[in-house]
């Protein structure tokens, strides 16, 4: 392709560099925004006279065409291009002419680009906020439909106190939220209109850049024309906000693996969302877990390079710049992918209530219950404590859990102990009786539903 910039070199760019250079296959995937940005500023430059209205018109025609072709397939990406912007200017001067080239006026592409990826980001964005909103509303289902269910809570994944599964599950979704709104402050720190700054020190036309932020949904301008065509801190603010969304998937897949091997049978993976082995007949791996616990280190690895290459450059446009996208690009592709298989996976997923059940009353965690048992008659925290911690080595010595232990044999430890200590110990009851706020118990964990309801049904 022809490039629009020839004029100054003496010479023409080896292949080599020219492919080097080109972003075409990252940037392509723009064309949408490219095409929205150049017209609300085509359309601006006609409402304050910098354009004619005929230009304008032709313009508009030839943008709106070179759209349908792209979205039809009428009309394809040429790989030699060296970017979208410049596919897009070039396809638009075939079309119509002269018009076509009028529209780079008070323009450059390094307003272009930095408005088309903000364009873009704010899209993406809102979708996967959506993808989001899926696995929260599984993790809902999943909750309410198990409120019953009592597993162990683990600490250093020893068995520690016993909790709702439900409870278990909101902890997840309460961090999911957190990654919603995080992905919102992102947007709402973007979505300000670099459009008009030029190549870095505004231009001597008369434009407005506050209509060409309106009319693209901005919130208002980029008030420095160096920041807004050099910054990318956007870039990094999401990107560490699907850093956060992995690792909250990662762990959240680390559970899924464990709960669903043979060690732990907590839960049952639909077999949609299970794999077998090539060789061992009896297998059934959680492969999309293992993969999203994977795919972490991508988006990491995204996180990373972004600030890495944006690490003491100076103002303004800088060329190593363009390497933001490919990362960006790449976080939101894995993102979207994980999420796409996660929610599905976790509403199909079957919890086995009586295989967490029999895990968690082995283990002793109703010792706390047992200590605060004696505790509330009268007994020292840490005297409880030590007393408990030695029944504990004799009921492991001769294989029997706290409930087994016999009141006599309590009655020989303390005077305190009455019958009602096996009320104390009950499973189920330990966990009813922490009602303390975003406790365990069933109060607290219908407070989160609900909280969990209204936060969805405002999304
Ligand atoms: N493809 C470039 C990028 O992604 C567009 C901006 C190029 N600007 C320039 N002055 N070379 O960053």
């Amino acid at each position: 392709m022809e490039k629009l910039w020839a004029g100054r070199a003496q010479a023409a760019t080896s292949k080599i560099a020219d492919d080097f250079n080109s972003s075409i296959h990252i940037d392509c995937r723009m064309y949408r925004q490219d095409i929205t940005g150049s017209l609300a500023h085509a359309a601006m430059l006609a409402a304050k006279g910098i354009l004619s209205q005929a230009d304008l018109a032709a313009i508009t025609t030839g943008l709106e065409g070179i759209l349908a072709d792209l979205d039809s397939g009428a009309l394809a990406i040429d790989p030699t291009a060296e970017d979208i912007h410049m596919f897009v200017e070039a396809e638009l001067t075939k079309r119509i002419g002269d018009a076509g080239k009028r529209l780079h006026t008070a323009r450059s592409r390094n307003d272009q680009v930095a408005t088309d990826l903000r364009l873009y980001l704010r899209d993406a964005c809102a979708s996967l906020q959506g993808q989001i909103k899926a696995l929260l509303e599984a993790i809902y289902e999943q909750a309410k439909a198990n409120q019953d269910a009592i597993m162990p809570g683990y600490t250093h994944l020893q068995r520690a106190q016993p909790v709702c599964f439900a409870h278990h599950l909101l902890a997840w979704a309460a961090m999911l939220q957190r990654d919603v709104t995080r992905l919102q402050d992102a947007v709402a720190r973007m979505n300000y209109s670099p459009l008009g700054c030029c190549a870095l020190a505004g231009t001597t036309y008369d434009t407005d850049r506050a209509m060409t932020a309106a009319a693209l949904g901005f919130d208002g301008v980029c008030q420095n024309s160096m920041d807004g065509v050099s910054d990318r801190d956007f870039c990094v603010e999401i990107l560490s906000a699907l850093a956060l969304v992995m690792m909250h998937l990662s762990r959240f897949s680390e559970e899924i693996i464990l709960w669903s091997s043979w060690e732990f049978k907590f839960v049952e993976l639909d077999d949609g969302f299970t794999t077998g082995s090539s060789i061992m007949p009896q297998k059934k791996n959680p492969d999309m877990a293992e993969l999203v616990r994977g795919k972490t280190g991508r988006v990491y690895g995204d996180l990373m390079g972004t600030l890495t290459m944006l690490k003491g450059l100076p103002l303004a446009y800088n060329k190593d710049m363009q390497e933001d996208k490919e990362a960006i690009f790449d976080a939101i592709d894995t993102v979207s992918q994980c999420l796409g298989v996660f929610a599905p996976m976790v509403r199909t997923m079957k919890p086995l209530k009586a295989n967490m059940y029999a895990a968690a009353q082995k283990g002793f965690i109703n010792a706390t219950d047992l200590a605060d048992y004696l505790t509330c008659k009268g007994m020292p925290f840490r005297s409880a404590y030590k007393l408990t911690g030695q029944l504990v080595a004799k009921c492991i010595a001769e294989g029997k859990v706290l409930e087994d232990v016999s009141l006599e044999e309590y009655r020989s430890l303390s005077e305190l102990f009455d019958q009602d200590v096996y009320e104390a110990i009950d499973l189920a009851a330990c966990v009813a009786r922490r009602t303390s706020e975003g406790g365990t118990g069933p109060a607290s964990v219908t407070a989160q539903l609900q909280q969990l309801e209204t936060f969805l049904a405002k999304m």
